[in-house]
């Protein structure tokens, strides 16, 4: 019997792939249906200190085979409405890590807080956002660590930052998230993004960008989770591009511990156990006794 538990900066998982970050995130009882699909943990949509509407439409289009552009802007109830969403989340019986987001370090620390009395297992600070205000903190890696560090003094659960590909380095980020005391690194958020009507003449997306995620990322994420885990010493969660149990192996022989989806959900909650038996399949077939075996093998 192959062994499929992980455990990522404190967080054990009974498997390694987790609901990302994203619409399914909305409520309580959508995590629910993640978990009880098969996912080893579920990731909350982004929440932040205050209600907030998001654009307005269109946010979100299709661009390529299974690969869209959104700019949802961050739409969430704020935080203390939220609350119950995570409660009801904690039925699936599964890790729910809230994705947080603030304006400034004392803001993410807020959220945070409270994502935690309300019964998060940990957090993911999202700094990198790639069409809001949020993203340009991920490129100072000083704003990066000064964040860490506020939340760090408010929590006492794993805190995960999550990256992405808009930056000049990468791995500049994730050494300011590894030195502020982070637990984990998600790599990586969608990639900066726009499409133009011919016939309009006008972008599409009313914010004219967005974050392109799906199949077209995945090299680009499997190249920075590749290069995380050079660097640094805390585990990388992969996360783009992943629709097959191949894709999601692609990223743990890069580095990643463990792996998310959100894309892939266009297909239905099926998705989960298909990455997981397919996994299972994989390591049996090469004669592997435990995932852990080929984290980062991939690496010479
Ligand atoms: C959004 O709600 O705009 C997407 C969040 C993100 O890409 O971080």
């Amino acid at each position: 019997m192959v062994r499929l538990e992980v455990e990522v900066g404190g967080l054990r998982l009974r498997n390694p792939v987790m609901l990302a970050s994203g619409v399914v995130g909305v409520t309580g009882k959508l995590m629910m249906r993640a978990a009880e699909a098969g996912a080893g943990a579920v990731v909350t949509k982004s929440v932040g200190p205050e209600r907030r509407a998001g654009y307005g439409n269109p946010t979100m289009v299709e661009v390529l085979p299974e690969s869209y552009i959104n700019c949802m802007g961050l739409p969430n109830p704020g935080i203390d409405e939220f609350t119950e969403e995570i409660r009801v989340a904690k039925r699936g019986g599964v890790p729910v890590i809230v994705s947080v987001f603030g304006g400034s370090p004392e803001e993410f620390a807020v959220v945070a807080e409270k994502a935690e009395d309300a019964g998060a297992d940990a957090v993911e600070l999202n700094v990198s956002c790639p069409h809001t205000e949020v993203g340009v903190l991920e490129r100072e890696p000083r704003v990066v660590r000064q964040v860490v560090e506020a939340v760090k003094k408010r929590v006492g659960v794993p805190v995960f930052v999550k990256l992405s590909s808009n930056v000049t380095s990468i791995v500049e980020a994730g050494r300011a998230a590894e030195e502020a005391g982070a637990d984990a690194v998600t790599a990586i958020n969608t990639v900066r993004a726009m499409v133009i009507d011919v016939e309009t003449c006008r972008p599409i997306l009313s914010n004219r960008f967005g974050g392109l995620s799906g199949a077209a990322i995945k090299p680009i994420a499997v190249r920075c989770v590749y290069e995380l885990y050079e660097a640094l010493k805390i585990p990388v969660i992969g996360v783009g591009g992943i629709f097959s149990w191949a894709d999601a192996v692609e990223h743990i022989l890069a580095g990643a511990s463990a792996i998310q989806v959100a894309t892939a959900l266009t297909k239905g909650f099926s998705v989960f156990k298909e990455l997981v038996d397919g996994i299972r399949a994989y390591l049996e077939r090469k004669g592997f006794k435990d995932i852990r075996e080929v984290v980062g093998a991939a690496h010479v």
